[in-house]
């Protein structure tokens, strides 16, 4: 099903004003790894969106009809970034036919990110989210279409997902797949679903995320590299495989309540996502020394304690530290006493569980 509903002849004349959204990145806890074109997944993921790590974009619009499209203006943070100017305009080319009005208008966009400067966190997910979401609110504003409904946001996570795949997980709280599967019949490899209450044991809404910055620097190898890498990978259906079948056990976990399970998972799912990388032709590590030290800590704390904690990686050295409220403290403390020693300058980030994109 295409959420792409829109009549081809409701455009009809000019607007203009502004619209303006916050929203948050999100973190795999079974991980999207390789595409077709199209940016279909190879395999689904499922995911939480974070609290902290958000961005706030406006676009303001003017629209007549002798206008063609033009993008005026692209700030982050209050300076031109020349970089992802670029890589917007082309995706707010490529997404015309999704946007009649697109076609006729003027964009000018300034977005601010409340990511520490450069913690070598992925800011796309959030960019491309919120940029979807004002496309979609300027729509809906000429269309005179309601902004709360199911359609609106299945519509936001589809053209998000054009802009960057992970981006079509960051428009829902609670639990968040995007990819087919035979076990969550509403799913789809064009947007995202929210997984329902009753498939969530409670307490994975009480998820944190302590964000260990190992490493700021620029990835030897991108996202989309390492995505295009996986279409020769010797594993690759293997690999599929293996995602649907940890998203069976994730989601047994959810709904169970598993913790034990639930960390087992994550984990195998990080360092499969490396594993797969190594193994690419040509291999890459993204992991530094200082990850491998980290990890270690994490896998012995969590022995001599029986705290139910667990790492997750993207595409880079940082470590996400997945764990609950009731173990705030306790992981505040390893982190401070012994995780710390590992980050770039000592910088972590104190993050958990968002309730997903706010307009403003
Ligand atoms: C490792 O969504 O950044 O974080 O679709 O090319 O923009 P593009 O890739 P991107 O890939 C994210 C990969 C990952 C795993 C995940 O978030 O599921």
């Amino acid at each position: 099903m295409n959420p792409d509903k829109q009549d081809k002849n409701a455009y009809t004349g000019k607007a203009s004003g502004r619209q303006c959204w916050e929203s948050p990145s999100n973190i795999a806890l079974v991980k999207y790894w390789g595409k077709y074109p199209g940016q279909i997944p190879m395999n689904p993921s499922l995911s939480f969106v974070l609290k902290e790590s958000v961005i706030r974009i406006c676009i303001d619009y003017d629209i007549k009809p002798e206008y063609s499209f033009k993008l005026t203006g692209f700030e982050l943070n209050g300076q031109q970034n020349e970089g992802f100017a670029r890589r917007i305009e082309s995706f707010l080319t490529g997404i015309q036919t999704h946007f009649l009005f697109l076609k006729h208008a003027r964009l000018k966009i300034t977005s601010e990110s409340t990511f520490p400067h450069s913690a070598g966190i992925a800011s796309s997910a959030a960019a491309f989210s919120a940029l979807a979401l004002c496309l979609c609110s300027i729509e809906a504003k000429q269309l005179g279409t309601n902004t709360k409904n199911r359609e609106f946001l299945q519509k936001a996570s589809f053209v998000s997902r054009l802009g960057s795949g992970s981006a079509c997980r960051s428009l829902y709280d609670g639990m968040v797949l995007w990819g087919e599967s035979e076990f969550i019949h509403e799913s789809s490899d064009e947007y995202a679903v929210r997984l329902d209450n009753e498939r969530v044991h409670s307490d994975f809404y009480t998820l944190r995320d302590a964000i260990l910055i190992i490493d700021d620097g620029t990835k030897p190898v991108s996202s989309s590299e390492g995505h295009a890498l996986m279409h020769q990978h010797p594993f690759r259906e293997v690999r599929k495989q293996q995602a649907h079948g940890n998203l069976k056990k994730l989601l047994l976990a959810l709904s169970g309540g598993n913790k034990k399970l639930f960390c087992e998972i994550v984990e195998n799912e990080a360092l499969s996502l490396h594993s797969l990388m190594m193994s690419s032709n040509p291999g890459y590590l993204l992991m530094k020394p200082n990850t491998i030290h980290a990890i270690d800590v994490i896998r012995r704390f969590r022995v001599s304690t029986n705290i139910p904690l667990c790492f997750t990686l993207d595409a880079g050295p940082n470590i996400h530290l997945i764990h609950f409220e009731e173990d705030r403290q306790a992981v505040r403390e390893l982190v401070q006493n012994e995780l710390k020693d590992f980050c770039k300058e000592g910088k972590w980030i104190d993050d958990s569980m968002g309730n997903g994109p706010k307009q403003f």
